[in-house]
């Protein structure tokens, strides 16, 4: 092994990527590092104007993006958006299942007990987060498992190893993730291909859209308790930004990782490996 060697395994020139929820925040900047990497990539998101922030970043990126109309719950129109994307890039090498989130309605609370909760919503959590992931492994799978090669990605979460207290369908969803991401290592490399692999990363308190005034007051951009309560349990006394995911999804992506299924690896600053004493 030197250096070039090395550099090579992260130049992902050529290489075809689909990312799930690309259009979203993290998804968004998954993708915006792909493409500097040379990787053509397609954001598949539901709504496709979302990425419109994004385009000028890829005017002088040396890889290509398009952006796919696709629905995560909705095999159709998965099936719709590979077709588009094989005709685009001729195939699809990996696969990152980025679109997931939480809902305010499937979390307790003083006005909403778990005894109440909505049966909608917490289905609904469950099937974006679980079913968000599996359909999409299927479609774009399917590709992988004919050519003999591939890499998948799951976004999982912090909530999937110990629950968040209130936070109940997504963290069950997460951890279902886990476990998805393990049993699709398995069944892939045994039925398909051992060159397809199949990993996740689960990030640990990220502020984006859907956290970010859970962490921090809206007035004055302090930590909420909440926020407070898990910098005090990051050993590193901070939040995720995007870039902090890159090492991993490039490693967990590339040949860098070649002997590396069904693992899923924790981005939390240590808050997984604190016991808070
Ligand atoms: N942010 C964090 O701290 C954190 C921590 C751990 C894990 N994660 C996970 O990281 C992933 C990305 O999170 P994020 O914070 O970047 O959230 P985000 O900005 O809401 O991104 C998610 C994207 O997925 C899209 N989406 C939702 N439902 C979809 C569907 N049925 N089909 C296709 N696309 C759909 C969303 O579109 P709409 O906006 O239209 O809904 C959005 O563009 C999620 O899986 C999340 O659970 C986030």
């Amino acid at each position: 092994m030197d250096l070039a060697e090395l550099t090579k395994m992260y130049d992902f020139t050529g290489k075809s990527v689909v990312v799930t929820g690309g259009a979203g925040i993290l998804g968004g900047e998954i993708s915006c590092a792909l493409v500097g990497c040379g990787a053509k990539v397609a954001l598949l998101d539901r709504d496709p104007a979302l990425a419109d922030r994004l385009m000028h970043r890829f005017e002088s990126a040396v890889g290509e993006a398009i952006v796919v109309y696709g629905d995560v719950l909705k095999k159709e129109s998965l099936e719709q958006a590979c077709k588009v994307i094989v005709d685009a890039f001729g195939g699809v090498d990996c696969l990152v299942n980025a679109a997931g989130g939480n809902k305010p309605e499937a979390t307790t609370g003083p006005d909403r007990p778990f005894f109440g909760l909505s049966e909608d919503t917490l289905r609904f959590v469950v099937d974006l987060n679980l079913l968000g992931t599996i359909l999409p492994s299927q479609v774009f799978g399917k590709l992988m498992a004919a050519k003999g090669e591939g890499v998948i990605l799951n976004v999982s979460s912090m909530n999937a190893f110990r629950p968040l207290t209130r936070v109940v369908g997504y963290s069950a969803a997460k951890a279902a993730v886990n476990n998805f991401t393990q049993w699709l290592a398995v069944h892939l490399a045994q039925e398909c291909s051992p060159r397809i692999r199949v990993n996740a990363i689960a990030p640990g308190f990220f502020l984006t859209e859907q956290n970010r005034y859970l962490m921090l007051d809206k007035e004055t951009g302090q930590p909420t308790p909440r926020g407070q309560a898990v910098l005090n349990h990051t050993p590193m006394g901070r939040f995720g930004q995007p870039e902090d995911l890159f090492g991993a999804i490039f490693w967990l992506l590339s040949p860098a990782s070649s002997f590396v299924t069904g693992v899923v690896v924790p981005i939390d600053g240590g808050f997984s490996a604190f016991s808070g004493v």
